[in-house]
C-alpha cells in the first residue's frame, strides 16, 4: 500500500501542520530552546571538519585484522573488502557486513550508526522501525532510497545487542565510510545521530548544540539531526527533524546553484 503525502507526513507526526517549503515557520511546540527558529534554519555557520585520512587502523583487538589501504578501492574493491572484513570484534557475532543501499550517484548521503538485528538479516541498511520511520523522512523530501539518496552507516557489522558501537569499532570502520564518501561525492551528507557525528565529525556535542548548523567533511556540506530510533522514542522531536531535513534541503539547493536566490 502506498501512503499519501500527509500520510507520510502524519506518520513523522508532523501533519497536518507544515508544507514543504523553504523557510517554513516551525510549529511554536517544535522551537528549540536555544535558538530562534530562524537562526537555527538559517545556513549561515559553515565548519569545517579536516577529513581523516584513510588509513591502517590498530587492532582493535587480539585476532583483528587491520582494515588496510583502501583510499585506492573502486566500489566493487569496497564491497568484497568490507564483506570480509575482520578489523574489529564486531565481526565475530555478525551475519553479514552492510555496506549500505542505494543510488550510487547520490545528491544526499544519509548516514546512522550501524546494522541492527533486521539489517544484520537482510543485509540492508534501516529495514526494521526506524528504516520505515527514515524511508518516510524521504518521502516527505520527495526522495526515496535508490533515486538521488544513499544510506550507509558509520559501523558496517552489527553491535551485539544493538549496542552503541564503541569508539574503536568506529575508528576501525572509518576508512570504509571515508572511501563511501569519497566514491559517492554526495551533495549533502546528513548525519543521523551521535555516532554519525562522532565517525564523520568527530564531534561529541549534544546533537541540540549541533542542529541547524552547516558542517563540511571533505568539502562537501553535512548537517545533523536525531536518528529514527531516537525520534520513535521522543516523538515530540520529530518536528526538530523535520526543521532539519528543511534546513538540509536549503543547505543542498545553494550547494547545488549558490547563484540563485533561495
Ligand atoms: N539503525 C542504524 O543506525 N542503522 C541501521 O542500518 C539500522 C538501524
Amino acid at each position: 500500500m502506498s501512503l499519501t503525502r500527509e500520510q507520510m507526513l502524519a506518520e513523522m507526526g508532523i501533519s497536518p501542520i507544515w508544507e514543504l517549503r523553504d523557510n517554513a515557520a516551525p510549529p511554536i511546540e517544535a522551537a528549540e530552546p536555544e535558538a530562534a527558529p530562524g537562526e537555527a534554519l538559517a545556513p549561515t555557520v559553515i565548519e569545517s571538519v579536516p577529513e581523516a585520512r584513510p588509513r591502517v587502523v590498530e587492532q582493535a583487538s587480539a585476532g583483528a585484522m587491520p582494515t588496510g589501504d583502501v583510499s585506492g578501492m573502486d566500489w566493487p574493491a569496497l564491497a568484497r573488502q568490507v564483506a570480509n572484513c575482520r578489523a574489529c570484534p564486531l565481526c565475530e557475532q555478525r551475519k553479514q557486513a552492510v555496506l549500505g543501499v542505494g543510488d550510487l550517484h547520490p545528491e544526499w548521503l544519509f548516514i546512522g550508526e550501524g546494522p541492527g538485528a533486521d539489517e544484520d538479516v537482510q543485509g540492508e541498511p534501516f529495514v526494521g522501525q526506524a528504516g520505515k520511520l527514515l524511508d518516510n523522512m524521504l518521502a516527505s523530501l520527495e526522495i526515496a532510497r535508490g533515486n538521488k539518496v544513499y544510506i550507509g552507516n558509520a559501523v558496517k557489522c552489527r553491535p551485539p545487542g544493538n549496542r552503541t558501537p564503541e569508539a574503536a569499532e568506529m575508528a576501525a570502520c572509518r576508512p570504509y565510510l571515508e572511501r563511501q564518501i569519497a566514491l559517492l561525492k554526495p551533495k549533502i551528507i546528513v548525519l543521523l545521530g551521535k555516532a554519525a557525528v562522532h565517525s564523520v565529525l568527530h564531534n561529541d556535542n549534544s546533537l541540540a548544540s549541533l542542529r541547524g548548523k552547516r558542517f563540511e567533511h571533505a568539502g562537501i556540506p553535512v548537517v545533523v539531526t536525531y536518528h529514527p530510533a531516537y525520534l520513535l522514542r521522543n516523538l515530540p522531536d520529530k518536528a526538530k527533524a523535520w526543521e532539519d531535513l528543511l534546513f538540509a534541503r536549503r543547505v543542498l539547493r545553494e550547494q547545488m546553484a549558490p547563484e540563485l536566490p533561495f
